[in-house]
């Protein structure tokens, strides 16, 4: 009898021992992945390169490097050190052309007037452009953060569109104002623009992409979803924000067009500062004229 009850505790004891340990063992990947995502990940930014060629291109602008920055949510654990390094980071790829998709601030609002110098240093002689985010509207200052973004010297283009010249031939960048919280207006943001020319729309929300693939343009560039930020392996995102539904990440083309749509995960984070198999991008786009 008392042989039993010895034996009973100690299978008592090893099962608890066990998921102590278990627990332990949960609990320790659940500090080690959080300590990583929101030390490491977030911060460990993937430069990635993509080669496009398009029957449209003018020869004259085969080799052009377009870099694509999106999403870098100043003031919500970003910081101006962040976005120096930022700026040392993408000048040092030497774009020829630089674009911004959107949501500059989340709440960093008083960090505009501070970060307009680091914004100026971005370098792409033959222009930058820039749209803006739903997050800019949250912010409730979208007109400051136009006027950053344009005394930073990008061109800003809501509902309006911007031609690069190269030898008498021109291609023109088209942006498109935010689809939550704004007025977009695709035939507006294309108006002046001959339809066989050469065509790269600009737009925060992705999704857009079903709608704009109507048009004749050639390439979409977008963020917004940030990537999902939080990635489970073998199953994807967690979540995606409206507006990044139906494409959330990567090149895609849109069924039955020729548009070819490209949503970058982004630099900063939103909501919940971590990141988790699912890296900040900066996007170099080597694009060339399609042999015919
Ligand atoms: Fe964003």
């Amino acid at each position: 009898m008392k042989r039993e009850l010895a034996q009973n505790e100690k299978t008592k004891l090893s099962r608890r021992s066990f998921l102590k340990g278990l627990s332990s063992i949960f609990l320790g990947a659940a500090v080690s992945g959080s300590s990583y995502s929101f030390l490491i990940e977030r911060f460990w930014i993937e430069t990635k390169t993509i080669n496009l060629s398009f029957d449209r291109l003018p020869s004259v602008f085969s080799g052009t490097k377009i870099v694509q920055i999106s999403d870098l949510h100043l003031g919500h654990f970003y910081s101006k050190k962040n976005l120096s390094d930022l700026v040392k980071r993408v000048n040092r790829l030497k774009p020829d052309i630089l674009c911004f998709t959107g949501d500059l601030v989340e709440d960093g609002i008083e960090m505009l007037e501070e970060c307009t110098p680091l914004l100026q240093k971005f370098r792409a002689p033959l222009g930058k452009f820039a749209i803006v985010g739903n997050h800019d509207f949250r912010s409730g200052q979208t007109s400051n953060v136009i006027d950053t973004l344009s005394k930073s010297g990008f061109n800003v283009l809501i509902n309006k569109n911007a031609y690069v010249k190269k030898n008498g031939h021109k291609i023109y960048f088209a942006g498109l104002d935010d689809m939550m919280f704004g007025v977009p207006d695709i035939k507006k943001s294309l108006l002046g623009i001959p339809k066989e020319n050469f065509t790269i729309m600009l737009a925060h929300e992705p999704d857009f992409a079903d709608a704009v693939a109507k048009y004749p343009v050639d390439l979409q560039l977008s963020g917004h979803s940030h990537g999902g930020q939080i990635k489970i392996p073998f199953f994807g995102p967690i979540f995606t924000p409206d507006g990044a539904v139906n494409y959330f990440e990567g090149l895609k083309t849109i069924q039955g067009s020729n548009l070819r749509l490209y949503t970058n995960r982004g630099i900063g984070t939103t909501f919940l500062p971590f990141r988790f198999n699912c890296r900040p991008e900066i996007t170099v786009f080597q694009i060339d004229c399609e042999q015919k």
